[in-house]
């Protein structure tokens, strides 16, 4: 057991890499060699990178891929997807070459709305406090000058303010829910620096209101912050094709392959267990664009899956159907994101993915992600309805396992080629691999 350490954070790096180091590993050279082996020999990189947090020791690295050849609304794209899982990358590739022989993916962005609330406690006549927010609506408006007058030049700003009554949800609740629009910027310290400024100027003005009683005065701010749950800053991107366009696929009809799509994504929208699985394969590809344009994959996760159970149960993300012999299949998802500010200005590899993308606007960004999206689901639905997903995913794992074994280039070669026709199950390529070393041939 350790004891608890005082003042760590003003240690310098290496000091921290040594108490780490004695605390957890008995002094063993081998943490240090580790963590700084990963530092970046550019000493200002380097430092760019340990500024991001706090305590940092090393950089973690995850692979930086491209998936190309995604045709959207008449555009070529390749996308930059920072994934650690194989296949994900070759999914969104071979969905991308896919559809864009078949008109390729269409993309409207349904609402930009980001939403944020101050959270307070109230005892006394709701009818009073509708008048005094109605007294003190423009005064909020007015103290956040400011801060809104710079998000106004570039479009956004405040939209609405309201008070809401949640005394039904828990006793003397209510919040000032605010809506803005942020542009091409995430938005959330403008939105978080609104919300503060509302507080205070409530806590202020409170006081002042003649006609509350001395308990109505005790008003109580709890918190100020945004909703990551935006219900309406929402993207959708669709694909679609004659039933005949589908035809061939593991040698099916295009109608029976279609119609097994349909019944795949009504699965996910009838099942929970499943719509969380089916929903997951639709964030590998929505987390890899997002985390390679440097925008915060939490809020995006955590806004995808209330708004997957916005309707009382937890659901697919992506709709299918087939009508007069077209099979269409898209999605609808939430999507808080940014192209400037954060880390899209300062991350060397997030500027560098930004403008392999052309520079998008947030709300091409939205598109892009969301067809990333699209795309995984369909590659994902493709395999599990025709061949299952092991027979591909063993094929992209046989590397991860063979660099685990230590092969030589050599060797993988041998083996790739060998598991070309049959499913590379894990002990399947342990006793091949040793077979190979052993007899030097399989
Ligand atoms: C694996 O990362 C994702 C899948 O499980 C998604 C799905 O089942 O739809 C293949």
């Amino acid at each position: 057991m350790s004891t608890p350490i005082q003042g760590f954070s003003k240690l310098s790096k290496e000091e921290k890499i040594d108490w780490v180091s004695q605390t957890f590993t008995q002094g063993d050279p081998e943490t240090k060699s580790l963590l700084t082996q990963y530092w970046h020999e550019d000493k200002e990189l380097q430092k760019l990178h340990d500024e991001f947090i706090e305590n940092t020791l090393s950089n973690f690295y995850l692979p930086l891929g491209i998936a190309p050849n995604f045709l959207i609304n008449n555009s070529l794209y390749a996308i930059p997807m920072a994934i650690e899982e194989s296949s994900v990358v070759a999914a969104a590739s071979k969905a991308a070459k896919f559809w864009e022989s078949r008109g390729g993916f269409k993309t409207e962005v349904l609402g930009t709305e980001k939403i944020g609330q101050v959270h307070f406690f109230f005892q006394g006549d709701p009818e009073k406090l509708k008048s005094f927010f109605t007294h003190i609506k423009p005064i909020l408006l007015a103290d956040c000058v400011s801060l809104t007058a710079n998000m106004e030049k570039r479009g956004g700003g405040i939209s609405s303010l309201s008070l809401r009554d949640k005394t039904s949800d828990l006793a003397h609740y209510f919040q000032i829910h605010a809506v803005f629009q942020t542009a091409d910027a995430m938005g959330a310290n403008f939105i978080n620096s609104c919300l503060e400024q509302f507080a205070t100027t409530l806590k202020r003005e409170v006081p002042l209101y003649a006609d509350f009683t001395e308990e109505e005065k005790s008003l109580e701010v709890v918190m100020s912050i945004l909703s990551n749950y935006v219900p309406n800053c929402v993207v959708k991107a669709t694909v679609s094709c004659p039933v005949e366009d589908l035809e061939g696929i593991d040698g099916a009809s295009g109608r029976v392959f279609a119609q097994k799509m349909v019944q795949a994504v009504a699965i996910a929208k009838a099942a929970p267990h499943r719509a969380v699985t089916h929903n997951k394969g639709i964030m590998n590809g929505i987390d890899a664009v997002v985390i390679a344009t440097g925008n915060d994959f939490r809020a995006v996760e955590a806004g995808v899956h209330a708004y997957a159970a916005k309707d009382g149960q937890y659901s697919s993300l992506t709709h299918a159907e087939i009508v007069d012999g077209v099979f269409s299949f898209w999605i609808e998802v939430p999507l808080a994101l940014g192209t400037v500010g954060g880390l899209t200005n300062l991350h060397p590899l997030v500027k560098w993915s930004l403008s392999v993308l052309q520079k998008p606007s947030a709300e091409r960004l939205m598109e892009i992600v969301a067809v990333a999206g699209l795309a995984q689901n369909f590659a994902a639905l493709h395999s599990l309805v025709t061949s299952g997903i092991q027979k591909g995913h063993m094929k992209m794992h046989l590397l991860n396992i063979l660099n685990q074994l230590g092969a030589t280039a050599k060797e993988k070669e041998q083996l790739v080629a060998y598991f070309k026709d049959q499913t590379a199950t894990h002990s399947l390529v342990v006793s091949s691999f040793e077979a190979l070393r052993k007899n030097g041939r399989l």
